[in-house]
């Protein structure tokens, strides 16, 4: 299967091209941002982001393809972790 080229604009400007199913800290951490963790089994919610609107737990979830082939990435702050 081939996979498929996403845009990911993050939050600190940068603009990443990444292919579906890679990992999203890991992709997050070589743009420079530190996507924060804590269980890394998708229990806690420490590394949870919105993407395109739409929160996901990174820890646990790979990049997925989009219809605009564009993904937005804002970071939610929890002031507990
Ligand atoms: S690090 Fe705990 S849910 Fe992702």
């Amino acid at each position: 299967m081939i996979k498929r080229r996403i845009v990911i604009k993050w939050p600190n400007g940068k603009q990443s091209i990444v292919q579906e199913g890679e990992d999203w800290i890991e992709e997050a951490e070589k743009a420079g941002i530190d996507i924060p963790t804590g269980c890394l089994t998708g229990s806690c919610g420490a590394c949870e982001i919105d993407v395109n609107g739409k929160t996901i737990r990174a820890c646990i979830t790979s990049i997925q393809y989009s219809k605009n082939k564009e993904l937005k990435v804002e970071l939610l702050y929890d002031p507990y972790w």
